[in-house]
Formats: C-alpha cells, structure tokens, sequence
C-alpha cells in the first residue's frame, strides 16, 4: 500500500469492520486520533457515551493541532457525519495536505460476527443501522473532494459458509395428487447414529419426499421393533437433521401431548423453524401407551383428561407462536405473557393425530391445521372424512383449511416377487393373506394407484412408512411415488 504521506487519513466503517486495527497496522499510536481512546481519556472508558462530546471536541484540537503542523493524522471515528468530514478535509486542504478516506468494506456477517465477540457488543439494532449507514456513505465519498478513496476489503477470518438450512418449503404434490412424507419410525442405525440419520435424510430429499417425520415415543413400541430397539428424542434429532441442507419439511407424527408440558413443545417446533427457515411441522395427539409414561415417571390421566390437555396444549402453542408478547386469557388458556423468541419462521403445521370422532376430529376440525388419520383404508377413510366435513360445519370452519393427511403403513416391493417375499419376512404369525391386505402389499406401481384413490378421497398428504425401512436405498427405491 503506497498512501500519499504526510496525509490526513479519515476512517469510514461500521463498527467491528476493523478500523482500529487496520490503523494499528499501518501508523504509530501517536499518529491516530480515536474518538474511543479519548472517550477512555476523558471518561471512564472506550465506551462511555457519556464522555463522547468532550472527546470529539478533544479530537477536532488534536486534528487542527496535528494538521496544522503538517503532521500525518488519522482520524479513527465510525466516519459517517459528512460535515465532520469536510471540516477535517478543509483543515488538510489548507495546511497543504492531500485527504485520503480509507472505507473498510467488512461484509456485515464479519461485522457482526466480530461485535458479537467482543467484550462489549455494540447492541444488533445500533449495528444494524451503522451498516446501513456505511453502505450510504460509500456513495457519499466520490463528491466530497478527495485525493484518495482506499476501500480495504476484509481481512481475517474467512468467511463462514453459510449451512444450507434456509431454503425455503417447494411445493411437491406428486402427479396422484398427494405430497409424500417419509415417516420414520425404526432407527436400525448401529453404530453411526448420525451417519445413519444424515443418509437418510439426504435420500429422502434426493427421492423427491417432501418432508420426514420422526415418530415420538420413549420406548420403541410394539407395532414396530423391540423394546431395547433405539428411539431417538425426535427434536433433538430433528435439529440434526436441520443441519444436513435439505428441502424438507421436518417435524413429528406425533407428540403426544403428555410428554411435555405445551410451552415445551412449542418452543422446540418454533426452534426448528427458525433454524430450518420455516419448515417446521407438528404432529400432536393424546398418547395412548401407558406403559411408556410410566417408565419415564409421566402421569397418563383418562382419556378425556388427555384430549382436554390437547385441546389446552394447541391453543397454548399458538398464543405462544402469534405475533407480540401479550397475555393470553381465553378457552381455559390463562398465560400472564407470551414471550417466545424465536418466533416459527412460518406457521407451522398443526397436525392432530387420531381417528377419534367424537371428540379428536372436533379437535382437528377447530384447531388443526390437519387431521392425521392412521387408516388407508378407503370406507373407514371415506367415514372420518365425512365426520371431520360434519364438525367443521359445527364449528364453522371452512373445511378446506382442514387438511386431511394419512399415515400410510404399506409394504413395497420392486416387483411381485420382491412383495411377497417381504410379507413372508414380516408378517409374523399372522396369515400371509390377511398381512398382504393389511398392508396393501404391492409395487411402487399399484402404491401409486392407491395414492391416487385417497386423493380422490380428499387426502392431500401421505406419511408413508415401510415396515421395513433399513437405509437410504430402501428411501431411494420409493422414489416413485413422489413424482
Ligand atoms: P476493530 O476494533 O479494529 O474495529 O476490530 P473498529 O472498526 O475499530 O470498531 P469500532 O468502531 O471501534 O467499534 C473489531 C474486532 O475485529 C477484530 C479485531 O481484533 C477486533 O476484535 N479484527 C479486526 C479481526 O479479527 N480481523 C481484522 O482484520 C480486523
Ligand atoms: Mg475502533
């Protein structure tokens, strides 16, 4: 760097872009007028704003003095107040000295990053407005007069590639007319847990699914795997998952509302939108194994008492998720604010799981977004389609914004073969036939079809979970059905 010398050299940036040390690095102590140093000098310390008029004042004599002498000044201040500029510029011009501006043109994530880290941050919302501010500068300078305009690009840390977890939800409706989530329920992931979780994941996005569900119980039940069988947190797995730069919408299916208390909940799905850029969803439900609470020391009242709680839990969330900080006081909800930072980064996906039709349905028809059924089964389906129609004419809710999604538990093979050797494998004591039907034993070919009817059925979401799910390629052979 070769700058015009003896100079007055005035510094532009916002702070933490790294005027202080660039000044360091280039001129003696002496030679740097710093409105932060004489803060220090004639107030308590660096960053007594109390102190900032005689210090300015201090600095304009340093400058005139030093100026006038002939004598190289750099002046170390944010730089953005254009008439002090001029006037530090008029001093050189009349003392015969050329000015030099020297804009440090930190990227604001640097910026940020730097002020964060330091003893005394600046507040975000100060910063926020310097680095707008700089940005305005920059196109100031070019009129103003100078000698020299220098703009020093950062130095230091390189920077952070951002993780790809913002992109935003797509829209992928396969061509039967419903989106396919792959529910993940069994976690056969031996000795690499994350290895295991992160293939997964990647399949399932590489496949064309538009989300992933995790299953949330505390032992792994019955229906699935054996007890001493790994069932992971589903949030904390989540997160990982988060990490791994998908497009999927990620969430539950589903929280029974007794594990945790609602706020819990809450915060934990408002975290994964947030870090997820809005991709977050919420299965919820009453829970329904006993033998699970009991092990973890949880109280599993009645089932009237549970779906209470549920009702309770999803007015909780969503007073707690809406816009502001205020108290909350309807329905039995009784909450003295609702501070809850993150905010979801979108609304989130209330799903209420459950085919109970007095009383869960209701519950869907009032305060879901969706109702998850856990039947494929086209006349019961068609029946609790009629009965979630029935209570959101009670409750005077448009049904379209009730969306009616479907577990779907089917077993699929490559071909006629590949199917029925796998119903062999994994009907157990029950009757092949009866497993088969069960299961709607087929290929990617005739799942596609069934696809189909239940979106004919007024099904617009399809969780779809293999029994037999062991790795990515068994995620990779499903592709088929979520085009
Ligand atoms: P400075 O203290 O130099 O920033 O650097 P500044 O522009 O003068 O900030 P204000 O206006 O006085 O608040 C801020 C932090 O960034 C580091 C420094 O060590 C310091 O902790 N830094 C600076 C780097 O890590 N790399 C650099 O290239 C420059
Ligand atoms: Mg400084």
């Amino acid at each position: 760097m070769s700058l015009p010398d003896p100079a007055l050299v005035v510094l532009v940036g916002a702070s933490g872009s790294g005027k202080s040390t660039w000044a360091a690095a280039h001129y003696r102590a002496e030679e740097v007028a710093s409105s932060d140093t004489l803060r220090g000098i004639v107030g308590s310390g660096p960053h007594d704003l109390d102190a900032s008029t005689d210090a300015f004042a201090l600095l304009e004599s340093i400058v005139t003095a030093r100026l006038g002498r002939r004598l190289t000044t750099v002046v170390d201040t944010l730089g953005f107040d254009p008439a002090r500029r001029l006037g530090w510029l008029a001093l050189a011009r009349a003392a015969g000295l050329p000015g030099v501006v020297v804009v440090l043109e930190t990227p604001d994530a640097e910026c940020r990053r730097r002020n964060a880290s330091r003893d005394r941050p600046v507040p975000a919302s100060v910063l926020a407005g310097q680095l707008r501010r700089s940005r305005e500068v920059a196109g100031e300078l070019d009129g103003e007069g100078w000698d020299v305009v220098l703009r020093v690009a950062a130095e230091g840390a390189p920077p952070v590639p951002a993780v790809e977890t913002a992109r935003a939800a797509e829209h992928r409706t396969a061509s039967t007319g419903v989106e396919v989530l792959l529910h993940v329920s069994r976690f056969p992931w031996g000795e690499e847990p994350m290895t295991w979780l992160r293939d997964i994941a990647l399949a399932a996005d590489e496949a064309g699914f538009a989300g992933l569900s995790l299953m949330d119980h505390l032992i792994q039940i019955p229906q699935v795997g054996r007890v001493w069988d790994p069932i992971p947190e589903p949030w904390v797995a989540l997160g990982a998952i988060a990490a791994q730069g998908t497009s999927l919408r990620l969430g539950t299916l589903c929280t029974p509302v007794t594990f945790r208390p609602p706020g819990i909940t809450a915060k934990a799905a408002a975290t994964l939108s947030a870090l997820t850029g809005g991709r977050a969803f919420l299965g919820i439900g009453a829970g329904w194994w006993e033998r699970e609470h009991a092990a973890f020391g949880l109280p599993f009242p009645s089932a009237p008492e549970r779906l209470d709680e549920l009702e309770y839990s999803i007015r909780a969330m969503r007073a707690l998720w809406a816009p502001g900080t205020k108290a909350y006081a309807s329905d039995g909800v009784f909450l003295p604010e609702t501070t809850c930072y993150p905010r979801p980064s979108a609304p989130v996906q209330v799903l209420v799981g459950g085919g109970g039709e007095l009383r869960t349905l209701r519950i869907a028809a009032e305060l879901g977004d969706a109702c998850n059924l856990t039947t494929s089964d086209p006349a019961v389906l068609r029946h609790k389609v009629e009965v979630l129609r029935r209570h959101c004419a009670d409750v005077g809710r448009d049904p379209s914004e009730v969306a009616v999604t479907v577990l779907d538990l089917p077993v699929v093979g490559r071909d006629r073969d590949d199917v029925w050797r796998r119903v062999e494998a994994l009907r157990g004591r029950t009757a092949a036939a009866t497993f088969a039907a069960r299961t709607h034993a087929g290929t990617v070919a005739e799942h596609r079809d069934r696809h189909a009817r239940l979106a004919a059925l007024g099904v617009s979401q399809v969780f779809l979970s293999t029994p037999d799910l062991a790795g990515p390629e068994d995620v990779l052979a499903l592709a088929g059905l979520t085009t």
